[in-house]
C-alpha cells in the first residue's frame, strides 16, 4: 500500500442532536468511526490510517479501533482543519498518497477509496469524489430573500475521501490561513488543479438524525 488515510473524527456532532462526539455515535450497534475505519482498511492500497479523535477520547478510541485495524490515534483540534493537520503530522515516512476522509462518511465503500487513490497515482495532485446536485440551488440574503438562482449543471456536491499527492497536501496545510470545510479548498488556493471523480451515494455524510436513519437502513440491506 502506498496510501495513508487521515480520518478527522474530533467533531462534536451538534447537528445530530445530543449524545457525544459524532464519530462515536452508534450505527447498527457500532460507532460510526468503526464502520469508516473497517471500510478504509479493506482497501488494499491503504498502508496507514491516522485518526484524529476528541482529545478526551484518544485512549478509548485507540482501544476501540485496535481490533478493527492497525491505526494511529492522535488528539484532534478545535476545527476540522486543525484535526487534519494533527493527523498529517503523524503520517510516517513512506506513503506518497494521502487521503482525507470524514469519519461521518461511515458507509463509504472501499472501491471509492481505491478510485480516488488511483486517480492520484495516475498523476493528479488533488482528486475529489463528487455527485451531481439534484436540487435547484438559490443564493439568499437578509430576511431569507432570494438573490438569485445558481446554474445547477455547473455544481457538484463534494464528498470524501479526497486524495492528494502528499507534498501538495502538506504545502496546502502549511499555507492555510482561514479554516475551510474541506482540504481540496486549501489546495485550490495554491492554484493547484483539483479534479473530480464519480462519488458514491453510500459516502453520504451522516450529519442529521435523518441521515443516521437512512444509514441504518442501508446497513440492513447490505451497505
Ligand atoms: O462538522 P463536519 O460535519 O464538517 O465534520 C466533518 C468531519 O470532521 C467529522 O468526521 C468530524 O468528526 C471531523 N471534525 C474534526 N475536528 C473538529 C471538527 C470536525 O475532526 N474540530
Amino acid at each position: 500500500g502506498d496510501v495513508a488515510v487521515l480520518v478527522p473524527a474530533a467533531g462534536a456532532g451538534v447537528r445530530l442532536g445530543p449524545g457525544g462526539p459524532k464519530a462515536l455515535r452508534l450505527l447498527g450497534g457500532e460507532p460510526l468511526l468503526v464502520h469508516a475505519v473497517r471500510r478504509l482498511a479493506a482497501a488494499t492500497s491503504v498502508h496507514t490510517v491516522v485518526v484524529a479523535a476528541p482529545a478526551a477520547d484518544v485512549i478509548a478510541v485507540r482501544e476501540l479501533l485496535a481490533p478493527v485495524a492497525p491505526v494511529t490515534v492522535v488528539p484532534g483540534g478545535a476545527e476540522r482543519q486543525a484535526s487534519v493537520a494533527a493527523a498529517l503530522a503523524a503520517v510516517p515516512v513512506g506513503p506518497e498518497i494521502v487521503l482525507v476522509h470524514d469519519a461521518a462518511r461511515a458507509l463509504t465503500p472501499p472501491e471509492l477509496v481505491e478510485s480516488v487513490a488511483a486517480a492520484v497515482r495516475s498523476g493528479h495532485d488533488a482528486v475529489i469524489p463528487v455527485l451531481p446536485v439534484v436540487d435547484t440551488v438559490k443564493e439568499v440574503g437578509a430576511g431569507e430573500r432570494v438573490l438569485g438562482t445558481v446554474d445547477r449543471s455547473a455544481l457538484r456536491a463534494v464528498q470524501t475521501p479526497q486524495g492528494f499527492r502528499r507534498s501538495v497536501l502538506s504545502t496546502a496545510h502549511a499555507a492555510a490561513t482561514d479554516p475551510l470545510t474541506d482540504d481540496a479548498g486549501l489546495v485550490e488556493k495554491l492554484g493547484v488543479p483539483v479534479v473530480c471523480v464519480p462519488g458514491s451515494e453510500y459516502a453520504l455524510k451522516i450529519t442529521r438524525p435523518f441521515d443516521l436513519a437512512l444509514a441504518e437502513h442501508l446497513l440492513t440491506v447490505g451497505g
